[in-house]
C-alpha cells in the first residue's frame, strides 16, 4: 500500500451499551518478527494468528523478494520456508513498505549485514519518518545508506559485505531500533551489544531465543538492559501462535469504559510487562477491568478482560517512564482522558511525533475540534476532561494517514453528544481490518461518510 488510494471518510455516532465479546487480531509486532524470523531459519516455520493487516502483508511480500517462500494456507495460518542467516538474494525491484516503520526499519536491519542493495520506500506517511535512528547504527555494521534529506524514504541500502559486531547504546527508547540492530546483528561475527536505558517492547529477544539464538539480557544499574547477541547463529524453524493484540485490545476496551451502561470481555490480551502501561493507567483513573483467566498464550503470558463502563474515572499524571510500554496507546487514552473528570497530563511523549503521524499535533487538533481543551508542548500532552458524555463532538477530525488517530476519533463519536467523522478511515486496515465490524457487532454505530 503506499497511500495513493482513495480517503475513505467515516462517521461515529453515540450507540447504546456495548455488549458481547470482542476478537481483536493477532499482535502486530509480533506477526512482522514471525515472517521475518521464519524467513531467516532454514527450513519452515508455521504461524497461526498472524495479523493480515496491510503492514504484515507488505512485510510478507517484502520476505519473498529477499528470497523466502511465504504462503497463506487459510485465515491467520501462514508458513514461511526460510533462506537461513545471511541466506537473503537480492530483490530485483524496490520494496514497498506502505505504512508501516516496524516492517522497513526491521528489513533494513535484516538485509544489512548481507552483500547486496535494496531500495526501500513507502506511503506518504512513511516517507516523511526518519531512517538515520535506524540507519546509524547500521553503518557501524558496514552497511551505507543513501535517502532522501533528514535520511528519509526512498532510500538504498548497501549491506556490509563483511560485517563487523557492534556496541551500540539506543539513544531512543525504540523497539524497532533495538531489533533493526539485533538482526544485523545476526550475520555479524561476534557478539553484538545493544544496550537500553529504558526497556522497550522485548519480542525480538524472545522470539529470537525461541527460534535458537544465543542472547543473553542482564540488567545493570547505572546502564540499563546490556543485551547480548551471538552472531551467525543456525535458526531453527518454529510454530509460532501469535497473541492478541494489546494494541488493537485498547480500542474496544476504551470504549466500553466511556459507553455509559456497557459491559464486554475482550479475551487473550497481553499482559507482557512491556506492553501493559495502558491498562496500568486506566486502573490508575478508576476505570473498572477485571483480569481474568491469566494464562500463557503464543509464549505471552494472557488474560481475558472484563470491561465495564466506567462513569467516576478522574484524570491522573502519567509518568514519562511509562512511555515505552504504551507508546501506540496515547491517542485512545487521550480520547479516555477527555471523558474522565479533571486533568490528564501525559509526560514524555515527544516520540509521538515521529509515529505515522506527529500524533501529538494530530489527537489535540481533533480533540479541540471536538469541543475539548487541550494544552501541548513539545514532549507533553494535556487533555482536560469534560466528564462522562461531556464532550461536545459534531466535528471532522483529520487522520494524516494514522490508523490509530482514525480509530480513536472513531471510539471518541460512540461517546460524544453528537456524532464525530474522521476524515480517512482507511489506513485502519493496517492494523485491524476488521475494526467497524467488531465494533458495530457490540453496539456501535460506526458507517462511511
Ligand atoms: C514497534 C515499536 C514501536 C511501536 C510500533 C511497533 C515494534 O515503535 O510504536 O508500533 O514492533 O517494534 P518505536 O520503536 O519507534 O518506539
Amino acid at each position: 500500500m503506499s497511500g495513493h488510494g482513495d480517503a475513505h471518510p467515516m462517521t461515529s455516532g453515540k450507540c447504546g451499551a456495548l455488549r458481547g465479546t470482542a476478537l481483536v487480531p493477532g499482535d502486530k509486532s509480533i506477526s512482522h518478527r514471525a515472517l521475518i524470523f521464519g524467513a531467516m531459519a532454514v527450513g519452515e516455520t508455521r504461524i497461526t494468528g498472524l495479523l493480515e493487516g496491510q503492514d504484515v502483508l507488505d512485510t510478507a511480500r517484502a520476505m519473498r523478494a529477499f528470497g523466502a517462500t511465504v504462503i497463506q494456507h487459510g485465515p491467520g495460518a501462514w508458513s514461511v520456508h526460510g533462506v537461513g542467516v545471511g541466506g537473503f538474494s537480492e530483490p530485483s525491484d524496490v520494496i514497498d513498505c506502505g505504512n508501516s516503520g516496524t516492517g522497513v526499519r526491521l528489513i533494513m536491519g535484516t538485509m544489512a549485514t548481507t552483500a547486496m542493495t535494496a531500495t526501500f520506500t513507502g506511503d506518504a506517511s512513511l516517507r516523511k519518518r526518519p531512517m538515520g535512528r535506524v540507519t546509524d547504527p547500521l553503518s557501524l555494521f558496514g552497511a551505507q545508506a543513501y535517502g532522501r534529506r533528514g535520511g528519509r524514504l526512498p532510500m538504498t541500502v548497501v549491506g556490509a559485505a563483511k560485517p563487523v559486531p557492534v556496541r551500540y547504546a539506543l539513544p531512543v527508547a525504540s523497539a524497532q531500533v533495538k531489533s533493526a540492530v539485533l538482526l544485523a546483528g545476526l550475520n555479524a561475527p561476534g557478539e553484538t551489544v545493544v544496550i537500553e536505558r529504558e526497556p522497550t517492547r522485548d519480542h525480538s529477544e524472545r522470539m529470537l531465543l525461541g527460534f535458537g539464538a544465543q542472547l543473553s539480557v542482564e540488567r545493570n544499574g547505572n546502564e540499563g538492559q546490556i543485551i547480548t547477541l551471538q552472531g551467525r547463529p543456525e535458526l531453527r524453524p518454529q510454530s509460532v501462535a501469535v497473541p492478541r493484540d494489546p494494541s488493537s485490545a485498547a480500542f474496544p476496551t476504551c470504549a466500553a469504559l466511556i459507553v455509559e451502561g456497557s459491559d464486554i470481555t475482550v479475551p487473550g490480551v497481553s499482559q507482557n510487562l512491556t506492553r501493559n502501561g495502558l491498562y496500568i493507567t486506566l486502573a490508575e483513573m478508576g476505570a473498572e477491568i477485571e483480569f481474568l483467566n491469566p494464562r500463557e498464550e503464543g509464549g505471552e503470558s494472557v488474560a481475558d478482560l472484563r470491561v465495564r463502563f466506567s462513569g467516576a474515572m478522574q484524570g491522573i499524571e502519567v509518568p514519562p517512564e511509562r512511555a515505552p510500554s504504551m507508546i501506540d496507546e496515547y491517542p485512545i487514552l487521550a480520547v479516555v482522558a477527555a471523558f474522565a473528570t479533571g486533568r490528564t497530563v501525559m509526560r514524555g511523549v515527544k516520540e509521538l511525533r515521529v509515529k505515522e503521524s506527529d500524533r501529538i499535533d494530530a489527537m489535540a487538533r481533533g480533540l479541540e475540534a471536538c469541543g475539548v481543551t487541550v494544552e501541548e508542548d513539545a514532549d507533553t500532552l494535556t487533555v482536560h476532561g469534560m466528564g462522562p458524555g461531556g464532550v461536545p463532538g459534531w466535528a471532522t477530525c483529520a487522520t494524516h494517514l494514522d490508523h490509530r488517530i482514525a480509530m480513536a476519533f472513531l471510539v471518541a463519536g460512540m461517546a460524544a453528544k453528537a456524532a464525530i467523522s474522521v476524515d480517512d478511515a482507511a489506513p485502519i486496515v493496517t492494523s485491524f481490518p476488521m475494526f467497524e465490524a467488531l465494533m458495530n457487532g457490540l453496539g456501535g454505530d460506526i458507517r462511511r461518510s
